[in-house]
């Protein structure tokens, strides 16, 4: 049996194959409209979410399966001190997969232990996000042709953005990825990634302003900044708009440059560039649907 903890848990051959999949769900969707049939999804969600619970249960729902699950911890024995892992083995009972989104990190992991159906982490506070970046990764492959040869600017909250953590992790796999890291010094990427990248020897950069930058991008990733991970509201207040991306901005860009955004977006992105064509976010969750199917058939061996 096997749990998706990080993305690092699929090899970049895995991957690929993973993709492969999504890419025909998406072209044949009739084909897999009863590969779940009489299989159950369990959403266990601690933690607020629309997209990543929704697309999850929209994905088993495609697939033919059913789904359970909680949006909320305090509707969940959770709020009367049961634990994740005596949670879970109940879970396995009722279920036949679970998706976990947990405010700790590690809560996923711990709950896999117990298991018996895999677990999906969900998003684990401000650590990894593995489905998000299955998500990114499908739509860059698809959008971009490939995954490797290109500048990516990561900004916003490099600090507690676990989507943006996961998919520096993701992409140092791949030939010829250059980072440039966009943020207030406030929230810088932690040392941990810094660490890792010059280990590597992968090429980075950090800088304050987006549009010294713009003109160097082939992939833009914005970020929210993450208030519910900010110890004092002060600091959330000045750092919130530190960032905004508008049409101005965008002309200092490539022409086939993309914005992607793990969504949701606050005020980080003007609706103004919705309309612009390099406008990839909201593709992006429609990919995020695609991969998660391909990735349920793939742990239930379906695929
Ligand atoms: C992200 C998350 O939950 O980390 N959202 C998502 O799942 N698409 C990004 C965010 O909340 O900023």
């Amino acid at each position: 049996m096997r749990h998706l903890m990080s993305p690092l848990d699929f090899t970049p051959e895995e991957l690929d194959k993973l993709f492969d999949l999504a890419n025909d769900i998406e072209n044949n969707p009739a084909k897999y409209a009863h590969a779940c049939d009489g299989k159950i999804l369990a959403t266990c969600f601690y933690e607020p979410s629309t997209r990543t619970r929704l697309s999850f249960e929209s994905a088993m729902i495609r697939l033919g399966g059913r789904v359970i699950g909680f949006s909320d911890a305090a509707s969940s024995s959770a709020s009367k001190g049961e634990s994740v892992s005596d949670t879970i083995r109940i879970i396995s009972c009722y279920a036949d997969i679970c998706a976990m989104r947990h405010p700790k990190e590690g809560a996923p992991m711990v709950a896999g232990e117990k298991s018996g159906i895999p677990v999906i982490n969900a998003g684990d506070g401000g650590h990894q996000h593995p489905t998000q970046t299955l998500t990114d990764l499908l739509t860059i492959r698809s959008l971009k042709g490939s995954l490797g040869g290109f500048t990516i600017g990561l900004c916003g909250d490099l600090k507690f953005g676990r989507t943006a953590h996961s998919l520096i992790n993701a992409l140092v796999r791949y030939d010829n990825i250059r980072f440039i890291f966009i943020s207030p010094e406030e929230l810088r990427c932690p040392d941990y990634i810094i660490e890792m990248l010059k280990k590597k020897g992968i090429s980075y950069s950090e800088v304050i302003r987006l549009e010294d930058v713009m003109p160097e991008l082939d992939l833009l990733y914005m970020t929210r900044v993450q208030k519910e991970r900010f110890f004092n509201e002060e600091d959330y207040i000045r750092l919130k708009d530190f960032y905004i991306l508008d049409t101005a901005k965008m002309g200092l860009a490539k022409e086939d440059m993309l914005v992607l955004h793990p969504l949701p977006r606050v005020n980080e992105i003007s609706v103004e560039v919705d309309a612009d064509p390099r406008a990839a976010y909201f593709r992006q969750a429609q990919y995020g649907v695609y991969v998660r199917m391909a990735l349920i058939l793939t742990l239930l061996e379906l695929a």
